[in-house]
């Protein structure tokens, strides 16, 4: 399949479904800080003692949380963050460490949080800065980590910093989002011959669908907006804007939260000449021409230099917080680059290529694996198989027949290979996507617009499946989306009671990777480089080794190894987890994999 330079933002949308500071910015940053004292972190002690310097996020694994659909504590059919601290022990018994929660600010929901109008505040359908600082407190206790959403790119047109921009060409801020005047010289014809007096500046479309242009009569200009109208860019040339981003990351940073998710970060900045992008034949989903998005969608060198100066805000505080970055890229140096030179940019660049593949390949996943395992600057690998905006991975990697024994395949890969690993809420079930049948049912806007061919992101945004009662136990009035169809099936108090469940499994993998020191701290070493069927490697830190086999194919495979390569002398291998029914020790050269089957060993120096 090929791969698009968006696929991490949208493209597998359509792949796949489809200065100084603001004085009244730093006094209301204030104000809402002054309601609760500042909570920061401490110091995390329970590093072990070989690692002591490693940064907590180097050995966690972070669960994106979507708030809309994860726990429905008020019981109004929309999820809420007394709903996530009720789950805390369900989230700590599965063994992460870190949620990330994607956007619970305050927000018209045109992109269901992504239009952010306060970012210093929660939406009030989700709860109260009180509610807030509870879950901080509460995942603290039981060593989680709060991660939040930071939407750089753009806010909500109902943000008072955008009002104040479009009141009028002289308002202080209406240099804080990006105003053109439209086009001038000789203007293209509209579909009736006419020439266009409004025209927009250039011909960039909005990922989201039509000219990314929006034409504001009472200033008669036009603003620029990578995604909905409703989410005009913020004019990163502009230093007050980076300024009152980079005190926004400080309000929730004394709140206790430890880092952010980037959010669409290689969109921060656009070309300066605005030069039209080149046309391609054909027409998207939503009517629009095909065009290759090469001027306003690209890793300009500015967003570096904005990188490093978030990295030096975070440096402030203890305890190592961290960026997560939503990094599309469409070569492995674009990847490598997002970490900087002397890795000081985006600790957590995620890598979105196991997204893409969408076939159990060995080969494909042991280069992909590779090229970032091996980057120069000692970048942590940070892999990602679904989350909000993409088909679940239940679906895309499952072939109909052995969805939840591939759905443990794939589980081994991201949480047995050297890398901070990022879950989204209820893979660890097997939940499953439920596209809308009728337009009329769709809810994300890109759905209605692209209607059928891009039906939206809704499908994988379901409620999460708590038990097999009505609504999957997520709430008692009717959920915002109608849950998924295998509930029944897969739900976490039923998987929480079959030792051969998706879930049992996830927990089974989250708990050995903690314990086991060539897992936890190994470095990744690819083995039988040239096997089509099996992909496996060890996990190897002095004495300490861990071997994993997968079986990416429908056939039972043989491998066969030599370990002495890699300094293992040990015949037997101990098993430490399997998805099948695999004796206690297998001989360490030779042994046969059922299909789909993952095998966790030791093969390290105690191991016999
Ligand atoms: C990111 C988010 C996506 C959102 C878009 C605009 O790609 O993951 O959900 O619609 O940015 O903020």
């Amino acid at each position: 399949m090929k791969l698009s330079a968006k696929a991490g933002i949208l493209s597998l949308l359509s792949v796949f479904i489809y200065g100084t500071a603001d004085s009244a910015v730093a006094k209301d940053v204030e104000k809402k800080a002054a309601t609760k004292p500042v909570a920061k972190q401490s110091v995390e002690k329970k590093t072990n003692a070989k690692n002591s310097t490693d940064p907590w996020w180097k050995h966690a694994v972070i669960y994106e949380i979507y708030p809309r659909s994860f726990a429905d504590a008020d019981n109004n059919g929309m999820g809420d963050i007394k709903g996530i601290t009720q789950k805390l022990d369900y989230l700590k018994d599965l063994g992460v460490d870190a949620l990330w929660i994607t956007p619970c600010f305050p927000s018209p929901q045109v992109d269901f949080g992504y239009d952010i109008s306060d970012y210093c505040d929660i939406a009030p359908e989700y709860g109260t800065l009180a509610d807030f600082d509870e879950l901080v407190a509460e995942a603290k206790k039981r060593n989680i980590r709060i991660i939040m959403d930071l939407v750089m790119n753009h806010s909500s047109d109902k943000h008072k910093w955008f009002e104040e921009s479009r009141s009028s060409r002289t308002n202080p801020k209406r240099n804080w989002f990006v105003w053109r005047d439209p086009k001038s010289g000789p203007l293209p014809k509209n579909s009736s011959g006419a020439e266009d007096p409004k025209s927009p500046p250039n011909n960039w479309q909005a990922l989201f669908g039509h000219s990314a242009w929006q034409w504001d009569p009472k200033t008669n200009q036009y603003y620029y907006h990578f995604f909905y109208p409703e989410q005009p860019d913020l004019n990163w040339r502009n230093g007050q804007v980076k300024k009152a981003m980079n005190d926004v990351a400080r309000f929730w940073l004394d709140r206790g939260v430890a880092g952010f998710r980037l959010d669409a970060i290689n969109t921060l900045y656009e070309v300066p000449s605005l030069k039209d992008n080149p046309v391609k034949p054909g027409k998207n989903a939503y009517g629009d021409p095909n065009m290759d998005d090469k001027y306003n969608y690209l890793l300009l060198p500015e967003i570096k230099g904005t990188m490093r100066d978030l990295r030096k805000v975070l440096n402030n505080y203890q305890d190592n917080p961290v960026l997560l970055g939503e990094t599309t890229a469409e070569r492995i140096e674009q990847l490598i680059a997002a970490y900087g030179k002397n890795n000081d940019e985006i600790q957590l660049p995620m890598d979105f290529r196991f997204a893409y593949i969408n076939k159990l390949s060995a080969s494909e996943f042991r280069n992909k694996i590779a090229e970032i395992d091996e980057n120069e600057v000692g970048g942590q690998p940070t892999y990602v198989f679904s989350n909000h905006d993409i088909v679940r991975h239940y679906n895309r990697y499952g072939d109909g027949k052995n969805n939840d024994q591939i759905a443990k395949l794939t589980a081994a890969i991201l949480l047995t290979t050297r890398g901070t690993p990022v879950m989204y809420y209820g893979e660890e079930l097997g939940m499953e996507n439920r596209d809308p049948e009728r337009k009329e049912d769709v809810k994300d806007p890109i759905g209605i617009l692209g209607w059928p061919e891009q039906k939206g992101r809704d499908g994988c945004r379901t409620p999460m499946q708590w038990n097999a009662a009505k609504n999957a136990g997520f709430s008692t009035a009717n959920p915002w989306l109608p849950v998924a169809h295998n509930y029944k099936t897969h739900n976490v108090e039923l998987e929480d009671k079959d030792p051969a469940s998706i879930l049992s499994f996830y927990k089974q993998l989250l708990s050995v990777r903690k314990k086991n020191t060539a897992l936890k701290y190994g470095k990744y070493v690819a083995l039988n480089e040239d096997d089509e069927h099996v992909l496996s490697y060890l996990r190897k830190r002095g004495g300490a080794a861990a071997l994993v086999a997968c079986n990416m194919t429908d056939q039972p495979r043989k491998v066969t190894l030599d370990l002495s390569k890699s300094g293992i002398t040990v015949s037997e291998a101990k098993v430490l987890m399997a998805s099948y029914s695999a004796p206690d020790s297998i001989s360490a050269s030779s042994f046969t994999l059922p299909p789909y089957a993952v095998l966790i060993a030791d093969v390290g120096k105690s191991a016999n």
